[in-house]
């Protein structure tokens, strides 16, 4: 049984924990140790996601399997990049799911839901980064219709960035 829920207050640690873990697993290799460890303590720590959910922009769904948390997504809608030149589109930010439930099509579940609730608001189309180490990440992608549209260096800390792909889903092609 599967079911998909707006994250609360109470969703801070188990986002916490998957985000930490789901980084982790599939970032490895893209920095040292010292740079990973340093990213996810300030980044995926209870106090800093309940953070990120007052932020009334960032909207985080939880995915559901047979009520255990099995991972949770983020979008912040109307935040557009130079290089799509339209305001109306959505950024995916965060996309992760314990290991356990890999491969089982919950990610597109959890990804087609996002996309439905983006159209619903009026946007024209989604954007996001992966690291281009993140294989899995953007066969994902790219099966779900994502295209590379450009390059970034995303700073993982003030001194460390990893270099990523730019891809966009435009809702006009779908
Ligand atoms: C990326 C992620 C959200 C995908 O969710 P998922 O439920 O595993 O993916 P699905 O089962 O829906 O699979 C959809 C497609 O992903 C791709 N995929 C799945 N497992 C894969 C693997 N081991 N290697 C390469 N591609 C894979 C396939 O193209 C698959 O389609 P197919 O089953 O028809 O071949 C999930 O694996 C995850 O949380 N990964 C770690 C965190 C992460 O990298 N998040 C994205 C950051 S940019």
């Amino acid at each position: 049984m599967i079911s998909i829920v707006q994250a609360t207050e109470r969703d801070c640690q188990s986002i916490a924990d998957i985000g930490k873990t789901a980084v982790e697993e599939s970032h490895r290799g893209s920095s040292s140790v010292e740079v990973m460890t340093e990213f996810l303590e300030r980044n995926y720590n209870p106090e800093a996601i309940r953070e990120e959910l007052h932020d009334s922009h960032n909207i985080y769904y939880i995915i559901q399997y047979n009520g255990e948390s099995a991972g949770f997504s983020k979008i912040v809608l109307n935040d557009s990049h130079p290089d799509i030149g339209v305001a109306n589109v959505t950024k995916l930010d965060r996309i992760y799911l314990r290991k356990e439930f890999y491969g089982q099509k919950l990610g597109l579940q959890l990804l087609n839901f996002n996309i439905n609730l983006a159209k619903d608001n009026g946007q024209s189309g989604m954007w996001l980064y992966a690291w281009i180490g993140n294989n899995r990440a953007i066969d994902f992608y790219r099966k779900a219709g994502f295209m590379v549209i450009g390059s970034h260096n995303y700073y993982v800390t003030e001194t460390h960035f990893d270099v990523s792909h730019r891809m966009f889903l435009s809702f006009s092609e779908r």
